[in-house]
């Protein structure tokens, strides 16, 4: 651990900034220190919600990076605005956090790539649903050999209402409405980017997708990428699915977003299934586990989804004052764009997309 804590500044402080804060604010090794966005009254309303009144605040991300009290900067901006942060951060010398997707094309994954291997300091994609508690557990059991070997995951990604929800600002949703800054559909692309990296955490890089994206009228004249379904195979003769459907009177329990992900990995053996993501149906075990004709339920799992930007913030934390891999890497988080990008161009083709696998080297 350095001598002083942490210099931490965040950059977009809209709706998900409260998650990325909670261990910031808790952990004796960081401290929040300054906050940019482009709205400098919601930056100070979120200080003074924090508790922070000795932070500065800024409406240019330029003039945070110039405050050298800041040692890494954690990047919460409309995806279109990724790159641009996220390579000045690298260039200034800061330590980097960067929300997912890391950009909105290849083109632009790939300078990204290259500018982080190139810094000097750790780079990171923020991808929290590989930190919820029950997909670390099932993670653990699926090495342990619980399952045998894994042969298929299916995902649904299953957004509904919600009296216990969170405020989402319409202009969290604007943004995401329009294409040319989100990249793509609000629940293939966006939301999508954790249920491919959930795919690729527990089966690796896809060699061939094929998708269909749906659309649909949302709310305020709003709409949806859904339903829909992309189907994916595996190296080795193993597949897998992302199935998205609203259901706009499906009542959800959950303290953000109205939305239910559920999880099922078949191996030779055994099954798994994960049953909360942003939010949960009913009281069903987190965590499942069936083999040898018996099941078994993991309820000892701390499963509110802010749990999964805590352990993702601890992990960064602790790489930066004591090195090592942080998870996404740059090179990583480019195969799971690649992997959501793939399922765009099938969509637009109508027809599979091969991927070609690449091996990433270890890191030294
Ligand atoms: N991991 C997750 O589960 C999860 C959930 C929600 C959002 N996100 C990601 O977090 C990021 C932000 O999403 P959000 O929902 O908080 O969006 P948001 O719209 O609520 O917040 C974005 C903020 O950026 C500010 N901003 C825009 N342009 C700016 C600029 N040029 N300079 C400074 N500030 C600027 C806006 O004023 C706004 O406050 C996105 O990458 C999104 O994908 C991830």
């Amino acid at each position: 651990m350095s001598a002083r804590p942490l210099g931490v500044g965040i950059v977009g402080t809209g709706r998900i900034s409260d998650l990325h804060a909670i261990e910031y604010l808790a952990h004796p090794g960081a401290r929040i220190v300054a906050l940019c966005d482009r709205d400098p009254a919601l930056a100070a309303g979120r200080a003074a919600a924090w508790g922070l009144d000795d932070v500065a605040i800024e409406e240019d991300i330029d003039a945070l990076l110039a405050r050298h009290e800041v040692d890494l900067v954690e990047i919460l901006l409309p995806h279109h605005l990724h790159l641009d942060a996220a390579l000045a951060a690298i260039a200034s010398g800061k330590i980097v956090s960067l929300q997912k997707p890391m950009a909105i094309s290849l083109e632009q994954a790939d300078r990204l790539v290259d500018a982080a291997e190139a810094g000097e300091r750790p780079f990171k994609v923020f991808e929290n649903f590989v930190f919820h508690p029950p997909v670390i557990r099932a993670r653990e059991l699926i090495a342990e050999g619980a399952i045998g070997s894994p042969l298929s995951i299916r995902i649904k990604s299953n957004p509904g209402r919600s009296d216990t929800a969170w405020e989402v600002p319409e202009s969290a949703t604007a943004w995401r409405q329009r294409t040319e800054q989100s990249g793509g559909g609000p629940l293939v692309f966006d939301d999508g980017h954790h249920k491919f990296a959930l795919a690729w955490h527990f089966m690796g890089e896809a060699q061939e997708v094929h998708a269909f994206i749906g659309h649909s009228e949302w709310e305020d004249g709003y709409w949806l990428d859904a339903p829909s379904l992309v189907s994916f195979r595996f190296p080795g003769n193993r597949i897998g699915n992302i199935e998205v459907v609203h259901s706009p009177e499906l009542e959800i329990d959950t303290r953000h977003y109205a939305q239910d992900d559920r999880v099922e990995i078949t191996g030779t053996r055994g099954v798994i299934w994960i049953n909360c993501g942003h939010g949960r149906l009913g009281d069903p075990p987190p965590l499942a586990l069936y083999r040898d004709g018996a099941l078994t339920e993991y309820r000892d799992l701390e499963t509110g989804w802010e749990q999964s930007f805590v352990l993702s913030t601890r992990h960064f934390i602790d790489v930066a004052a004591r090195g090592g891999r942080p998870v996404l890497t740059a090179r990583e988080a480019r195969q799971v764009l690649r992997f959501a990008l793939g399922a765009q161009e099938s969509a637009r083709a109508g027809r599979p997309v091969r991927i070609e696998v690449e091996t990433i080297p270890e890191m030294p």
